[in-house]
């Protein structure tokens, strides 16, 4: 059997999931492919991208301990799921890892279709590969990244209400390229820096005494000044932003969508604080190209991927166009 799961790309509506927000990612046409034979005691799988071979037991206890650590991603599906029977198989990705691109999320709905999870509703798949992601990293990441690789529509970035989880299909227009960027350094802040994000949310959620989501400006605005005042002001203007992108592409006002993309990246890189002087580079040299309509960073942030909305060949030597694909399937 075969399990096939795209990574994503997240056009707008960053740090938002875990607060209920919005988001605006598309499933991307590069993919991670479980090849699998179901049998035995274990799910043994090797991998083109990693030396060693992930072995886990059907009864792993503490997935965050297994070795090596790419086999975590395997030990957190396999403790969420528990399936009754294991399997030997490969794991072969076209995806960059530790990109932003969510390559360990492809591999958490890859496995879990291996393993047999139910293909047919995206929510449910969605939640259980999150819920692996916690318990193999500890990172407590929200639901965009697993809900758009499952619930993908062909052809569309997908604008996911993170309360309801309600999704609407956004066309890519014709005439437009997203192309993506590799600013080359791997994440390896994300862990600590991202939990200190999301208590910093929490604590803005606290001290308003409602959720991000349905806090005005004004309200943000009387929280005491500092970094989790800023934090929550990045959050809800971005709210807005995924709003404003939604409507804006799907009218075809390519203009107004790239300029909310732009104005995300500033609020991530002032008020959230999750840039680097690379990527913001990087936006920096896209949006003074002529063609670009907009460019942000992507995904978590502290190294991987800049975004950007272009006019077909504007960015001839930079970053590679990806296509919007559909969702993770077996095959
Ligand atoms: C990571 C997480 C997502 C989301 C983004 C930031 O990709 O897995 O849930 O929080 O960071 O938007």
């Amino acid at each position: 059997m075969i399990a096939v799961a795209p990574g994503r790309v997240n056009l707008i509506g960053d740090h938002t999931d875990y607060s209920g927000g919005l988001v605006c990612p598309m499933a991307i046409d590069l993919a991670t492919t479980v090849t699998f034979e179901p049998g035995g005691e274990r799910v043994e799988l090797t991998s083109d991208v990693e030396a060693l071979p992930a072995s886990v037991a059907l009864d792993v206890a503490d997935p965050a301990a297994v070795v090596p650590a790419w086999a975590r991603y395997v030990a957190g599906v396999v403790a969420v799921l528990r399936p009754r029977r294991g399997g030997r198989g490969t794991v072969r990705t076209t995806l960059p890892v530790g990109a932003g691109l969510s390559s360990s999320a492809a591999l958490e709905v890859a496995v879990a279709l291996a393993l047999g999870a139910d293909d047919a509703d995206p929510v449910t798949l969605a939640r259980a590969c999150q819920r692996a992601e916690h318990l193999a990293s500890g990172v407590p990441c929200g639901i965009m990244d697993q809900l758009v690789i499952a619930g993908a529509v062909e052809g569309h970035a997908l604008m996911i209400d993170c309360t309801t989880l309600d999704r609407t299909p956004i066309p890519i227009p014709e005439g437009v390229d997203v192309v993506v960027v590799d600013s080359g350094a791997r994440r390896a802040l994300t862990t600590s820096a991202y939990a200190t994000r999301h208590a910093e949310v929490a604590e803005a959620e606290s001290l308003l005494g409602r959720a991000l989501r349905s806090v005005t400006l004004a309200e943000v605005a009387g929280l005491p000044p500092g970094a989790v005042r800023r934090r929550a002001r990045h959050v809800v203007t971005e709210n807005g932003r995924v709003a404003l992108f939604a409507a804006a592409l799907a009218a075809g006002d390519v203009a107004a969508a790239g300029a909310a993309m732009t104005e995300s990246h500033a609020s991530l890189r002032d008020d959230f604080e999750v840039s680097t002087p690379g990527l913001d580079a990087l936006v920096q040299r896209l949006v003074a190209t002529p063609g670009v309509w907009g460019a942000r960073l992507t995904g978590a942030g502290f190294g991987g991927c800049v975004v950007a909305l272009v006019e077909p060949g504007a960015t001839p030597g930079l970053g590679w166009t990806v296509r919007p694909a559909g969702p993770a399937h077996r095959r």
